[in-house]
């Protein structure tokens, strides 16, 4: 009877099974209206790890955090890559990056390594402090003209400004020939291409979820000819007509023209990935940085005052005379407060999730008990069950700019529950094996995009009151939630 409507009866020794009410989805409708409540609610039901049926998968959900490193200690019955290829190309449109499936052998996982961490990380850095301030400063001069105070959405505001000095840094200029006559006309020419492609990037992105739960991108129109337009744009032979290519990129078309079989469609597609990668979550977390600090002036008190001694000491003066600002990678590691804003931000956005897929039948080992997991079954955490944990973070719904700093008011790192230090106590970047290789790069983008604010402009919310605005739930699994709406703010430059 259960076989005929497509569920599995708990057998002995697996975790407690809820099939849901509904014929294939199962508790996929539940879950997807609010992840966090529905798997409270399940924990207080049948204990720390249960499964669910959701979308014809079945998934164990491992919600105490002592037992979140049996995830990474069995990885040898769990795969994280064939979930993670499978939703690249149902998401980006490229074919199978799988090596094993035979048209490209590009180990992608170690090119973001390698490109986005070690010193790859500090020519990533140097572009991105030169174009957040040729950004702020220069390709949006028109509002910025007059001297007079600028209104608009915040979030708007750090979409355009991350999204065009982020695409700058990893995808570089467009080549200025010499014999340009109108330098501004051609930077404008570019600005224009750019928030096309963000136009672009956006009605993509709005649709992202219902891809990766499946929906093929023939029923949403607009969406597919955005993700067309992004990949035209990324096309190789455009692409070559780029000065200060990132070496993410200038490697990627490498191993695209020398290791796969991909069409050019399909190599660009493949770079449409990355710059998703590289924006749909450091955009909001932006946003959230900036307004967690214009609402607390305690935060914003401490945030200015280590943003000019780290200025003085580096001996940089803020001036409008177009000498940038430049801060190192070790000058900016050593700014503690603003990474506690910034991780605290995250802290309170996040909904990201981790999936590992079971290679085959095997008994998983928790902290005091074991449980037979079948093959293809998902195990899963959802670490905004830790991130909201009151025992873990007292107070947990509000921002506190110093959570992440000790005593000496460097990091903190001790966090407890039941009495006993965590050793996984904030994973807004995963964990283990798949952890987001730029998790260095985004925190530097944010933390830089920060110290410029505050070095040129007065900024302040139009309405101190204003509400918090609340998490847009559509994308919960899929990384830090956007605002579900926009909050005024007003800029305008220092008089320096
Ligand atoms: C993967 C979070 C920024 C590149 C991931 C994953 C998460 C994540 C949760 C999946 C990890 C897993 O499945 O366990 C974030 C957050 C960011 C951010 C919260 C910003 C606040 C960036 C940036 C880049 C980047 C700036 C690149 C410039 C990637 C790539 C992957 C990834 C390439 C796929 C890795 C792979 O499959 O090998 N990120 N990320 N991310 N992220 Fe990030």
């Amino acid at each position: 009877f259960w076989c005929l409507l497509g569920r599995r009866r708990r057998r002995q020794g697996e975790p407690p099974l809820e099939n849901g009410f509904l014929p294939y989805l199962g508790c996929a409708l539940q879950f997807g209206a609010n992840p966090l409540e529905f798997l409270k609610e399940k924990r207080e039901k049948h204990g720390h790890i249960f499964t669910c049926r959701v979308a014809g998968k079945y998934i164990h959900f491992l919600t105490d955090p002592f037992s979140y490193h049996a995830l990474i200690r069995q990885g040898k019955h769990l795969d994280w890559k064939k979930f993670h290829f499978a939703t690249s190309a149902k998401a980006f449109g490229h074919g199978s990056i799988d090596p094993a499936e035979g048209n490209t052998t590009e180990n992608f996982h170690q090119t973001f390594i390698r490109t986005l961490q070690g010193n790859a990380l500090d020519a990533l850095i140097e572009a991105m402090m030169e174009n957040l301030q040729y950004v702020m400063l220069q390709s949006r001069t028109s509002k910025l003209q007059s001297n007079t105070w600028v209104t608009e959405g915040l979030y708007t505001f750090c979409c355009q400004v991350m999204f065009e000095s982020g695409f700058l840094t990893l995808f570089g200029k467009e080549f200025n020939s010499n014999n340009d006559k109108n330098p501004s006309s051609k930077q404008e020419t570019e600005r224009a291409h750019i928030l096309k492609a963000l136009e672009n990037f956006k009605e993509f992105d709005r649709i992202f979820p219902a891809l990766v739960a499946g929906l093929p991108i023939h029923l949403f129109k607009s969406a597919h000819s955005a993700r067309e337009k992004l990949g035209e744009a990324l096309l190789h032979k455009n692409l070559l007509k780029r000065d200060n290519l990132s070496e993410l990129v200038t490697l990627r078309m490498f191993l695209n023209d020398t290791l796969s079989t991909f069409d050019d469609m399909e190599k660009a597609k493949t770079h449409v990935a990355v710059l998703w990668a590289s924006q749909a979550n450091t955009i909001p977390a932006t946003f959230w940085s900036l307004f967690y600090l214009l609402k607390s002036p305690e935060a914003m008190r401490a945030a200015t005052k280590e943003v000019q001694s780290t200025l003085e000491s580096a001996g940089e003066k803020i001036n409008l005379d177009g000498n940038h600002i430049s801060l190192n990678r070790k000058q900016l590691d050593n700014m503690p407060v603003l990474d506690s804003i910034i991780k605290e931000a995250m802290r309170l956005s996040s909904a990201s999730m981790t999936f590992r897929v079971a290679k085959e039948d095997f008994t998983l080992h928790l902290e005091n008990d074991f449980y037979n997991i079948r093959s293809d079954d998902i195990v899963a955490l959802y670490p905004q069950l830790l991130h909201f944990d009151p025992e873990i973070y007292a107070d947990p719904l509000t921002f506190k700019y110093d959570r992440f700093l000790n005593e000496n008011g460097e990091e903190k790192t001790d966090f407890y529950r039941n009495g006993r230090k965590l050793k996984y106590y904030y994973m807004p970047f995963g964990t283990g094996i798949a952890k987001c290789p730029g998790r260095l790069f985004a925190v530097h983008e944010i933390k830089q995009f920060l110290v410029l604010i505050f070095s040129y402009f007065e900024i302040e919310l139009v309405d101190n009151n204003v509400q918090c605005p609340s998490l847009d739930q559509s994308r919960a699994g899929l990384g830090i939630l956007q605002p579900a709406n926009d909050i005024d703010f007003r800029y305008r430059l220092k008089c320096l």
